[in-house]
């Protein structure tokens, strides 16, 4: 694997490529980033990843600082999966060399809701960089996670509207045994908040079959869900029940016609955010 840190170093070691498949990542690599590897060399070749942790993208009071960088430890786990040709790892200054005055808005049907809500520059952050990086890596596909649903849909919106020639692809989310969602984050929890945290999960399950048995009573069993997330020391920024395609709540009609839905929540465990989603239909 070649390990580049220039946007010139990149182009060389790209020119010609036809089918490059791109991983973007934040980097503290674990199972579910080497899966979204091995699926973009199922669709490209070569495939290239990136770690950078994109400033952008965070509040003020966010975690950037504390975020783990960890880039001796990734490339290690990266050259022992011999799924990546290219890993590129910019620093800022590569990235943003000057103020980033031009910034992607996802506007506010999308962009403005459930995660953009409660974090409002969160996705001009990730468009804006994602935008950058295709540019440098001009890939024909690129792999996102779905454990990031919202991101997801956002960044597909932002390739169709953009007319970028890049084909999206997602990758389910890779959980642990106990159902955890895999993420960079977890690593904050202590060890009571580590015993506690697949409880988000099995909530999103919970809703799902509640929802099954009453579809006319969406409101009252996210309420429900969210009392019962806040009685065990959580402090939900919200689940709620959307529809897939455009994350807007669904009707009734829409329940009982077997609209596909999903199920997506934000709260936070003492000091750690974390996120999930499942999709289902009834
Ligand atoms: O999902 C992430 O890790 C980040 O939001 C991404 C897509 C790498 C952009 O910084």
């Amino acid at each position: 694997m070649k390990v580049v840190h220039s946007i010139e170093d990149l182009r060389d070691q790209l020119r010609g490529q036809l089918r490059v498949a791109f991983v973007a990542t934040m980097g503290n690599l674990h199972a579910a980033h080497l899966s979204l590897m091995r699926l973009a060399r199922q669709h490209g070749d070569p495939v290239v990843a990136s770690i950078f942790v994109n400033r952008l993208q965070f509040a003020p009071n966010e975690d950037f600082d504390q975020y783990p960088r960890t880039l001796a430890q990734d490339i290690e786990k990266l050259e022992a999966e011999r799924d990546v040709y290219v890993l590129f790892a910019p620093d800022e200054s590569v990235l943003y060399p000057e103020p980033q005055n031009f910034r992607v808005q996802p506007g506010n049907t999308l962009g403005g809701i459930l995660e953009g809500e409660f974090r409002p520059d969160f996705f001009m952050g990730v468009c804006t960089v994602v935008l950058k990086l295709f540019s440098c890596v001009q890939p024909t596909v690129a792999v996102f996670g779905k454990k990031d649903y919202q991101q997801l849909m956002v960044v597909r919106a932002m390739c169709r509207q953009f007319q970028l020639p890049v084909e999206i692809i997602a990758h389910e989310t890779v959980r642990d045994d106990d159902g955890l969602a895999l993420s960079s984050r977890n690593r904050y929890l202590t060890p009571e908040e580590r015993a506690e945290a697949p409880r988000l999960y099995a909530l999103l399950q919970r809703v799902r079959e509640q929802l099954a048995a009453v579809p006319d009573e969406r409101v009252r069993v996210e309420a429900e869900a969210l009392q019962h997330l806040r009685e065990r020391g959580w402090a939900p920024d919200y689940l709620s029940v959307r529809r897939q395609r455009d994350l807007l709540e669904p009707t009734a009609d829409e329940l009982h016609a077997g609209e596909p839905l999903v199920v997506l929540a934000a709260a936070r465990l003492g000091h750690t955010r974390l996120i999930d989603n499942l999709e289902f239909q009834i």
